[in-house]
């Protein structure tokens, strides 16, 4: 996949590297379809430096050209941070014992990157967020002309149905509520790859097998990668079986009919309690008591991803980082 002109898709990644992240990074330096102009990190699965550490080595071991990779924000706009350590390990990737990297990042910070590549990039850029969108929401309010330049943003985050981080709030969203709020509403075509769909692309054990066992570094990387992943329920019999993930979200980006969507208003939870970072998606088919007797509120209107073909993008990311 390409874009309209046959050329490939201009693409930043914003990530919190994070083994699923890492997945993203293989995926998209591998693809032809893609042209990863840079990527930025942003504290959340680990922090903020552990985030640059593990994304430089995976461009390392991937053996990415030399793509920017800059620093971005070390905590939320208003909450701590709070990592997810007890998914992706001590280092952030799953420990699985990978070596420092010898690249070292820009010398400019995340927001400085991303203004500097979306407003130097021939054409829009497709932003990918797979991380909280802490990043995201300062580019934004710090220099809005750069949407004139973004395409559309594909990010992982939200939850249609339940959550992981509380029960109706999805991690990256529920790190970052209000960057969330923020990038939803900046005006920019947005797709919303959430956990109803990123939980269901899962690579069988066999696959993953055969990834460890490769002699090329970047194929065994995302099979050590796959093979940390939890099962989910579904694949409980099969102990190596691994979720791409956020890689799924940079799948949808190269192949947009892998996904069913659906426009359709949601809404951050702002408030305090069991529903903050909650994503609220509409799904009714008219409005209800509400909207009649206290008015429509102002809501993003969001692609939302309700189904995913899983064998499609099972072998697109095979086929893709295997080469
Ligand atoms: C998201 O949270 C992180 O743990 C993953 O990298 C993914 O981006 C899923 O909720
Ligand atoms: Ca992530």
């Amino acid at each position: 996949m390409t874009n309209a002109e046959g050329q490939p898709i201009p693409v930043i990644i914003d990530c919190d590297t994070g083994v699923d992240d890492a997945l993203a990074l293989l995926f998209a330096v591998r693809h032809p379809g893609l042209d990863l102009r840079a990527v930025t990190c942003v504290a959340g699965n680990t922090d903020v430096d552990g985030v640059v550490r593990n994304t430089l080595t995976v461009l390392e071991q991937a053996g990415a050209p030399d793509i920017p990779v800059a620093r971005g924000a070390a905590l939320p706009l208003i909450e701590p941070a709070r990592s997810a350590r007890h998914v992706h390990g001590e280092d952030g990737m799953g420990d699985i014992g990978l070596p420092a990297p010898t690249r070292a990042p820009a010398d400019v910070d995340a927001v400085t990157l991303l203004r500097r590549e979306i407003l130097a990039s021939p054409r829009p850029v497709t932003l990918i967020p797979t991380a909280p969108l802490t990043n995201i929401a300062l580019l934004l309010r710090t220099h809005p002309e750069v949407t004139r330049n973004i395409e559309r943003i594909v990010f992982m985050g939200g939850a249609v149905a339940t959550g992981n981080a509380t029960p109706v709030a999805e991690f990256n969203v529920w790190h970052d509520p209000e960057a969330a709020a923020i990038a939803l509403t900046a005006g920019v075509p947005i797709t919303m790859y959430g956990l109803d769909v990123f939980q269901r692309v899962v690579v069988p054990g066999a696959d993953v097998r055969r990834l460890r066992a490769s002699t090329e570094p970047g194929a065994r990387l995302a099979g050590d990668l796959l093979s940390h992943r939890p099962a989910t329920p579904d694949v409980a019999a099969d102990s190596e079986a691994g979720g791409i993930g956020d890689a799924g979200a940079v799948c949808t980006v190269v192949d947009p009919a892998g996904i069913t969507t659906r426009l359709l208003p949601v809404e951050v939870s702002l408030a305090p309690g069991p529903t903050r970072g909650q994503t609220i998606v509409d799904r009714r088919p008219r409005p209800g008591e509400s909207e009649i007797h206290t008015g429509v509120r102002e809501q993003a209107l969001v692609d939302v991803a309700l189904d995913v073909d899983v064998a499609r993008f099972v072998k697109l990311y095979l086929t893709t980082v295997e080469g």
